[in-house]
């Protein structure tokens, strides 16, 4: 039932080119266009939308975290994200012309299905981005758009961040098509990239070796950083969430920007810091602003591990270890930037000879507040 693999987790990272290219079957007509049958809200209400609320917990949270950076990029329409639990607890200012969009995998986590309850009690339209069929949140919804990454068995979640992802850019792409058209990028030429990703994920899990490797001489670190910025922040939480949750190490990502306001504080010789590099093409210099705090952290003794764009040989001169992604667009890079840091922490657990499947003290749908 493993397929061959010798943890779930493991089999799951390996299936998410299947999650991405599931997730995206079906969503366009033959002129290239987004059609979205299960999403039942009428289209006049959807162009009536002025605000979107993501709300989520964990990983799927990280998900929306991306998702707004892409969705305000396409719609202007602005987004806000909410922590589920702490969304029905802060006044939230929700109306009719609100979208509530929760993310969930399960589809039954009670702190998320609570704050699509409140929403729609505010008035709100809500919709559910869900890899569960028939699960409680999407039947509390008023329109439902499946990830298809199939079930998710390890407690830590891999290939329903990347279908999550995915999903939400797809609904990003089609209120943008819905208010007229994007406000930048070509919704057709996005689609085609996300239609890429799959053989590049492929690509890139060919590439584990030296993560591999990495993770296993590492099984004694005490403490890990983890640095991103735009769509590679969150990808940078998620990171540390999954050393947290499988290696039970401390690990803290941050937003590279808030290095030098107080976090460069904890760099000492050898601390290991990953930092996930924006693409060179990524707007307002993005990219050379990380590689600086690169070296920023590297003149301090930091153990650099640094995830880069193929071609990118910016960061060689300051990196102790590159780890290469195939190069694509900055707002999908997410979907590819984070598989070193699942593998990273899946391999560190195991070295450790933990459970990776079960870790302790969690489980896998959390259906109490
Ligand atoms: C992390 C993880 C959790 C879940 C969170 C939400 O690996 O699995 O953080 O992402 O509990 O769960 P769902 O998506 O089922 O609502």
């Amino acid at each position: 039932e493993k397929g061959g693999y010798a943890t779930f987790m493991e089999k799951e990272i390996h299936e998410q080119p299947h999650a991405v290219a599931d997730t995206l079957l079906g969503r366009t007509d033959d002129a290239g266009r987004l059609v979205l049958d299960e999403v039942r809200i009428p289209e006049e209400r959807l162009r009536q939308v002025e605000r979107i609320t993501i709300v989520a917990c964990g990983t799927a949270a990280y998900a929306g975290m991306v998702a707004k950076y892409a969705i305000e990029h396409w719609t202007r329409i602005p987004v806000e994200v909410a922590l589920a639990h702490e969304f029905r607890y802060c006044d939230p200012i929700v109306d009719e012309n609100t979208l509530v969009v929760s993310i969930s995998q399960s589809g039954e986590t009670m702190d998320t299905l609570m704050a699509v309850k409140h929403a729609a009690e505010l008035g709100a339209m809500t919709l559910s981005i869900c890899n569960t069929h028939g699960s409680t949140i999407p039947r509390e919804s008023d329109a439902v758009l499946y990830t298809h990454a199939g079930p998710e068995i390890a407690v830590a979640s891999t290939k329903a961040f990347l279908a999550q992802i995915t999903a939400c850019y797809v609904l990003g792409l089609y209120l943008a098509q819905l208010r007229g058209e994007t406000y930048a990028d070509d919704a057709r030429a996005v689609m085609a990239e996300l239609h890429e990703m799959p053989a590049k994920i492929e690509d890139l899990l060919g590439r584990m070796g030296r993560v591999q490797e990495m993770a296993e001489f590492m099984s004694d670190s005490r403490a890990v950083l983890f640095l991103g910025r735009h769509v590679g922040y969150p990808v940078a939480l998620e990171g540390a969430l999954k050393l947290k949750e499988l290696a039970y190490i401390h690990a803290e990502g941050f937003a590279a920007g808030e290095l030098k306001h107080g976090p460069i504080a904890l760099i000492e010789p050898g601390q290991p810091v990953f930092v996930v590099v924006p693409s060179p093409e990524t707007p307002h210099e993005l990219h050379k602003k990380v590689v600086s705090n690169i070296q920023e952290i590297r003149a301090r003794g930091a153990r650099t591990l640094v995830i880069a764009h193929d071609g990118d040989e910016d960061v060689e001169p300051f990196a102790s270890e590159v780890i290469r992604i195939p190069h694509c667009s900055p707002m999908l890079a997410p979907l590819l930037a984070v598989v070193p840091l699942q593998v990273f922490a899946l391999h560190l657990a195991s070295a450790k000879g933990l459970d990776v499947d079960q870790p302790r003290n969690l489980a896998k749908s959390v259906t109490v507040e």
